[in-house]
């Protein structure tokens, strides 16, 4: 039996700044950002956006009543969860009118936690065939203003709906792993900010991707001829280079070329985005489905995911649908095109406002926010999440 990803979503939020800007209010050369990391801009969430509201931006649409009618598992993966306690997965079942027939609960290890869903979603159609699962992977990514981590910041959120005879990607049963207790980026419980030793998270990141590989090659025998694309999660899209660098170094021939143009593809949106922490790796697979003009159905890809701490996680999966999507492009694109531009000085706004510690009761400003669900506020502790439209 095939399983896999059915349909895919995607959302970020309405505000972003500009890489080249901020590279200069920060006095840095633009290209570093541009060239050296390979951003150009990022999403900025406002107070407006946090994971619940932009993971049902994402699924709403991608789902239908039948959909919601037979979704009996929903896995929420983040590590910008809204409670220390109750879990995204909940808000997001009320919202959306998913059936209560449903387990529906959180699950974290930084940026692995959507992969994570994928895998055990995969296991729960294989033993109820009939059924389906949404996975969502949503974050918002901060590092602090004016710190070397900045400019890999981002946010979004992810949706996925898991089931069998896919229409997207059947996923393979093969699959590696490697886990180790690395501190390489984490976030202590009362901080909304990461802490990262980011040159040493860079290479910990290589180091699993070829252990994970190599033992995938030794386990099923595979080679880079059986792939035509590797995709990645992509804290920023230069990440990914270094990571196929490492490995057209241990390996190389003529598929090179393919797969240095899908890993092209697959890095589009990113770029503009920034770092999904958990979604990231899909947003590459969103994008590689939107825009490549050389894979076809049956293709095989692989998919590399990393969460830092550490879990590395290298699968593979056969492209059921006709790529590109034209219809996934114009849906991500009409999203991406609509966003507004902030200047430094109003992103640096947003961003404190997003980190300030958060009193009982307040009320956001939604009025520059049209997405379907946005955070009006908190009252007596509990958020506030209103559908707009
Ligand atoms: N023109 C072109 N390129 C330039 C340039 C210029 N004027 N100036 C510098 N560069 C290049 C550098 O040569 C360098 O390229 P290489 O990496 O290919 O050598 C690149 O720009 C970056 O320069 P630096 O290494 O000097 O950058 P930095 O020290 O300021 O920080 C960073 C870079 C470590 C990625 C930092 O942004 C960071 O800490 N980010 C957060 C951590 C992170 O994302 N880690 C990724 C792995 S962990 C993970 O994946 C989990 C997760 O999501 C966090």
């Amino acid at each position: 039996m095939n399983i896999g990803i059915d349909k895919i979503g995607f959302y970020t939020s309405p505000f972003f700044v500009d890489l080249s800007e901020l590279a200069n209010a920060r006095g840095v050369d633009p290209n570093k950002y541009l060239i050296g990391i390979g951003q150009k801009k990022q999403a900025v969430i406002p107070p407006s956006q946090d994971v619940v509201t932009m993971a049902a931006n994402a699924a709403d649409s991608m789902l239908s009543k039948e959909d919601k009618k037979k979704i009996d598992l929903i896995i929420f993966g983040t590590e910008t969860g809204v409670d220390n306690s109750k879990s995204a997965a909940i808000y997001i079942q009320s919202l959306l009118g998913i059936s209560n027939n449903a387990r529906a609960f959180e699950i974290k290890q930084a940026c692995y936690g959507g992969t994570a869903g994928v895998q055990m979603a995969i296991d729960h159609i294989r033993s109820h065939p009939d059924s389906k699962v949404l996975v969502l992977a949503a974050d918002i990514a901060r590092y602090g203003l004016k710190t070397p981590g900045e400019v890999t910041q981002g946010g979004g959120a992810i949706s996925m709906l898991i089931s069998k005879d896919p229409r997207i990607l059947a996923i393979n049963t093969s699959s590696t792993f490697f886990s180790k207790n690395i501190m390489d980026f984490w976030r202590p419980i009362q901080k909304k900010e990461a802490i990262v030793d980011g040159h040493y998270s860079t290479d910990i990141y290589i180091d699993f991707f070829l252990k994970t590989w190599s033992r995938y090659q030794k386990l099923y025998g595979q080679n880079l001829n059986n792939f035509k694309a590797i995709i990645f999660h992509l804290p920023f899209s230069k990440m990914g280079k270094k990571a196929l660098n490492a490995l057209f170094a241990k390996e190389s021939g003529q598929y090179d070329l393919e797969i240095k143009r899908n890993f092209d593809f697959s890095k589009i949106y990113s770029s503009l985005v920034g770092n999904l922490y958990t979604g990231s790796l899909y947003l590459s697979l969103v994008s590689l489905l939107a825009n490549s003009n050389s894979l076809k159905k049956g293709d095989q890809i692989g998919l590399f995911s990393y969460g830092s701490g550490a879990q590395g996680e290298f699968y593979t999966g056969k492209i059921q649908s006709s790529v590109p999507n034209l219809q996934l492009k114009n849906n991500v694109e009409s999203l991406l095109n609509s966003r507004t531009k902030l200047s430094v000085p109003n992103y640096e706004k947003i961003y404190r406002d997003g980190i300030r510690a958060d009193s009982e009761n307040i009320d956001y400003d939604i009025s520059s926010d049209h997405s379907k669900y946005v955070l009006s506020g908190r009252k007596q502790n509990q958020l506030k999440y209103l559908k707009q439209k």
